[in-house]
């Protein structure tokens, strides 16, 4: 309890946890961005921090939930998968628009934020409930380390 309480044996959920709260932040950055310029930047800033997160989540934490014990991983496992896909779709359609300063784009990003909002708060309660359930502590470590060095292998190849 304390432990969990300090942040501690939480492992790969604690780094999960780290880059949701740094999406969130250049999500709202780039939507209070007014010069085109930047919020190119931080749209590709966006990418690099988000494509490499849901590839390694999927390969690291999914893939285990989707063959887990209890149905309720295996139907997060599932679900999160297809989350995912429809965000990518999201983030190639905007990639497409030209002017990022339109009325168009704006409301793209308006449906992205709400798109990842609505499945980090699932995948925070309960994904990491599930994943919490069928791991033990020195496995959610393991998968840590997996998740970051994956994760550092596909930012090479984003963006
Ligand atoms: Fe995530
Ligand atoms: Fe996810």
């Amino acid at each position: 309890m304390i432990r969990e309480m300090l942040g501690m044996g939480e492992g790969i959920l604690q780094d999960l946890h780290n880059d949701h709260g740094e999406v969130d932040d250049l999500l709202d950055r780039l939507a209070d961005c007014a010069d085109g310029a930047e919020r190119g930047r931080l749209f590709a800033q966006l990418k690099t921090k988000l494509l490499p997160h849901l590839q390694a989540e999927q390969e690291i934490l999914y893939r285990r939930l989707e063959t887990g014990q209890a149905e309720a991983s295996r139907q997060f496992g599932h679900e999160g998968m297809s989350e995912h896909q429809t965000v990518e779709q999201q983030l190639h359609k905007m990639s497409g628009l030209g002017n990022m300063m339109s009325d168009q784009w704006t409301a793209e990003l308006k449906v992205l934020q709400e798109l990842i909002e609505h499945h980090v708060n699932e995948e925070e309660t309960t994904g990491f409930g599930c994943a919490r359930d069928e791991f033990e502590t020195d496995q959610l470590e393991a998968m840590s380390r997996e998740f970051q060095t994956r994760k550092a292998e596909l930012m090479t190849k984003v963006g």
